[in-house]
Parts: structure tokens; C-alpha cells; sequence
């Protein structure tokens, strides 16, 4: 018996479902991991897989990356939790507001979830409305305002609004389709309470969906005609799509932004930012309270200005390579499907695609669930067995790292060759 299914046996007895997160989960049994360095990730049992997961985003420079490591070894030296202000955290907000030029003000925590929190929060404070928008398919964490007609593990686990949530709270939800903005006016003419508007700006957590050539301008355009607070979730984008961001890229400001993931490349921390007269609302000083012990904990933040730090001094070469490698990745697997004559479209941007096996194109959470998930699975379960881990599920993406190789990416077209024939047979 293997290692990890031995591990897995004892965590069920300790742990619900075995894992500390959903997505974490796959058929018969997830490998339980022992260590990981650059591009890999080696189980219990000694395999190594050429690591896409990559913390769900988090790495974009790959696993124990040395500027960050060496930065976080010497704060360690000085000690790993204060809970008093730092120079540090003004060192680290500065840079994110020199990334981000939508904020003028930032506030750091730790989490995506708790950044999205406190982002809708903001946004009621500030117009004293409740409703919010969201859009069907996009992730924000795992938190009642947020948890209804969500994408990643919510959509695998076919939970559309979490038991133990609030009717109260999900009722303050209004959901529609992304890249729709006829729907999205419609909801907005309708309704006259609404806070604030939150979107992934690339809907990452359906597998991956581009916005639509205008919708995410029609979107900052409506919500500024209807002075509704636009939040753009950058929690994966943020530093992976460009060091600004999805905002940059797109060259849109939003009114508030998240970021957690790769702001720290794998370390707990998170960030809400925007304008000041939003963002000082904030406790002490305004009434909408947020407060956590482990906020600007020193070790993240360390981790933080050193990963930005490096995206900012490598940026040029670092993106680039990226969306060479995803484009030349994303061509070849494209046209190995089509030769083997399996339905098929790949979404791709940045370091960032995925695959769906489907005949039409994938542009909202409802064509992403057309697409075949039985499918998916055997293409998941062959690239394992290849030595390729990406993450388990249809509904997230599968995310490059700047510690790949050429050699890796031609291992891992391989890897996707042996698992296609899989999905054909
Ligand atoms: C876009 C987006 N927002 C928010 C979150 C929640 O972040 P966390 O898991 O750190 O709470 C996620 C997590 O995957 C995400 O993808």
C-alpha cells in the first residue's frame, strides 16, 4: 500500500474528508506531499510530479524561490509575530500601491477570503446599500456573500448556496452570467440597493474563462454611471497577469481590489486596496471594523516585499517568457487534440489555461459545466500517473510558474499526449 493511501486512511479518522480544503480532494485518494523545490512536488512515496498546481496560483516563481526564502530566514531571526505596527508593512503597502495605481490606500490580511470579505464590507459602509453583485462561476472565498452560484471546489461539489448559510445573507446576493452585461443592467435597473458589483476580472475558478472583448469596460462604465463601487478579485490576477494586475492589463480602474496569492508567493497574506475615501472608512479611524492578530505578520510581509521586489526587477523577461511558454504549450495541445479528433477548446492567458472537452467555445460558468467532467477526471488521473500534477478539477486552472523549464513543458506534452489517447479511449 502506498504511503499516501495509508496517510490518507489515517487523516479521514482526524480530519473531514481526509483534507483541510475541498479542492484538495480526488478519487481514490489525494498524495500526500513530503516536499517541494522549483517546478516539482514529491509525495510520501518518493514520486515527483512536475508541479501546474502550484498552490492553486500562489507560486508564480515556483516552489522555495531564494529571494524570498532568504528574506523570510532573516526576519525569522527577529522574531515572527508583533502585532504592533511595523516599517515594513508601510515598506510593503508602498509597493503595492507604486503596482496598483487605483489604490491610494491599502490595508493588509491574510487571506483572499477575508480580502473579499472586508471588500463587500467596504462597499456597503461606504454607499449604506446591502445588496451585492456577483457574477455565476466566480470564486471569492469561502464566506457566506460570496458562497452562492460560486465556481472552484463549490461548482465540483455541485453546492450552489452552502447549508449553514444564511437565506438573509444569500438573498443579498444577486448572481449573473459573466461576460453578460445585458443581464448585468437589467439586475442593476431593478434593483436600487445595490453596494457594490465584485468580479474575477479572468474567471479563474470555472477552469478558465476570458472576459469578452468591452465587458469589463461596459462594466466599470455602468457601475460609475450608477455610482455603484466596482471591486475587481485579483486574487489570482493580481501580480500574475502583469505585476498590476488584471487592471493593468485590461487598463481599468476598479474602486477597490483584492490580491492575496501571488503578492506573497506562499505565504499567508492578503490585501484590500482602493480609493482613500473608501479604504479610510476602515477602523479604527471609520466604522466599518476588520481586524485580524496575524494582519502584516512580519514573516509574510517579509515574503511579500521580496516577492514583489523580484516580479518588479524581472518583469520585462519574467511575463513574457510566461506567455511564450503558455502560447507555444496551449498551440501544440490544441492541435494534438484536433489530430486525434477529440471535441475540445482551450481558454488561455498569461501563465494560465485550461482544457475542456466540449464542442462549443467556454465563455461563462454555464458552458464551462457543459463541457465533459468524466473526461476531465481520466485526463487528471493519467497525468498524475505521467509524473504531471495539476489541480483535480474541471473548475480551476492549470497555472505556470517562472521555475519551468523548456524541459518540463515538453514532458509535460507528453505527459498530455498519453492522457488525451485516455480520454479518446
Ligand atoms: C479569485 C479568488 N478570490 C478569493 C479566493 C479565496 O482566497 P483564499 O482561499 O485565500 O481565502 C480565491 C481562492 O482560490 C480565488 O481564486
Amino acid at each position: 500500500m502506498s504511503k499516501s493511501r495509508k496517510l490518507f486512511t489515517d487523516s479521514k479518522k482526524v480530519t473531514p474528508s481526509g483534507v483541510n480544503s475541498p479542492v484538495r480532494y480526488f478519487d481514490p485518494y489525494p498524495f500526500f506531499t513530503k516536499k517541494a523545490n522549483g517546478a516539482y512536488i514529491w509525495d510520501e512515496d518518493n514520486t515527483r510530479y512536475i508541479d501546474f498546481c502550484n498552490a492553486y496560483g500562489a507560486l508564480l516563481l515556483g516552489h522555495r524561490r531564494k529571494e524570498i526564502l532568504d528574506s523570510v530566514t532573516k526576519q525569522l531571526s527577529k522574531g515572527t509575530l508583533y502585532c504592533t505596527p511595523t516599517a515594513s508593512e508601510i515598506e510593503l503597502s508602498k509597493l503595492i500601491l507604486g503596482n496598483f495605481p487605483s489604490m491610494d490606500k491599502v490595508r493588509l490580511m491574510n487571506t483572499g477570503g477575508e480580502a473579499t470579505m472586508t471588500a463587500i464590507r467596504l462597499a456597503r459602509g461606504y454607499t449604506k446599500k446591502k445588496k451585492i453583485i456577483k457574477f455565476e462561476g466566480c470564486y471569492h472565498g469561502a464566506h457566506d456573500s460570496v458562497l452562492v452560484k460560486a465556481g472552484s471546489g463549490s461548482a465540483h461539489n455541485g453546492i450552489s448556496v452552502s447549508d449553514g448559510g444564511l437565506d438573509e445573507v444569500s438573498k443579498n446576493t444577486l448572481v449573473v452570467e459573466y461576460n453578460n452585461i445585458e443581464s448585468l443592467e437589467k439586475t442593476i435597473s431593478k434593483n436600487k440597493d445595490i453596494a457594490g458589483v465584485i468580479v474575477e476580472p479572468i474567471l479563474a475558478n470555472m477552469g478558465l474563462i476570458l472576459p469578452e472583448k468591452n465587458f469589463l469596460s461596459d462594466l466599470r462604465k455602468i457601475t460609475k454611471e450608477n455610482n455603484i463601487p466596482l471591486i475587481f478579485d485579483e486574487v489570482v490576477t493580481g501580480f500574475r497577469v502583469s505585476p498590476g494586475g488584471a487592471q493593468e492589463h485590461f487598463g481599468i480602474r476598479p474602486d477597490i481590489t483584492t490580491l492575496a496569492k501571488a503578492l506573497s508567493n506562499g505565504f499567508t497574506i492578503s490585501a484590500v486596496g482602493g480609493k482613500k475615501e473608501i479604504m479610510n472608512l476602515l477602523s479604527p479611524g471609520g466604522k466599518v471594523y476588520q481586524a485580524s492578530t496575524f494582519a502584516g505578520n512580519p514573516i509574510s510581509v517579509s515574503a511579500a516585499i521580496s516577492s514583489i521586489k523580484t516580479i518588479n526587477k524581472m518583469k520585462n523577461k519574467l511575463y513574457s517568457k510566461l506567455e511564450r511558454f503558455n502560447l507555444l504549450f496551449s498551440t501544440a495541445l490544441d492541435d494534438m487534440a484536433t489530430d486525434m479528433k477529440i471535441p475540445h477548446q482551450i481558454n488561455f492567458t498569461a501563465s494560465m489555461f485550461q482544457i475542456f472537452f466540449t464542442h462549443k467555445p467556454v465563455i461563462d460558468s454555464k458552458t464551462s459545466k457543459k463541457a465533459d467532467g468524466k473526461k476531465f477526471q481520466k485526463l487528471f488521473r493519467t497525468l498524475l500517473k505521467e509524473g504531471v500534477f495539476i489541480p483535480p478539477s474541471q473548475f480551476e486552472v492549470v497555472f505556470l510558474s517562472d521555475a519551468h523549464t523548456e524541459n518540463d513543458l515538453n514532458k509535460t506534452l507528453d505527459a498530455y499526449h498519453s492522457a488525451l489517447k485516455s480520454v479518446k479511449n
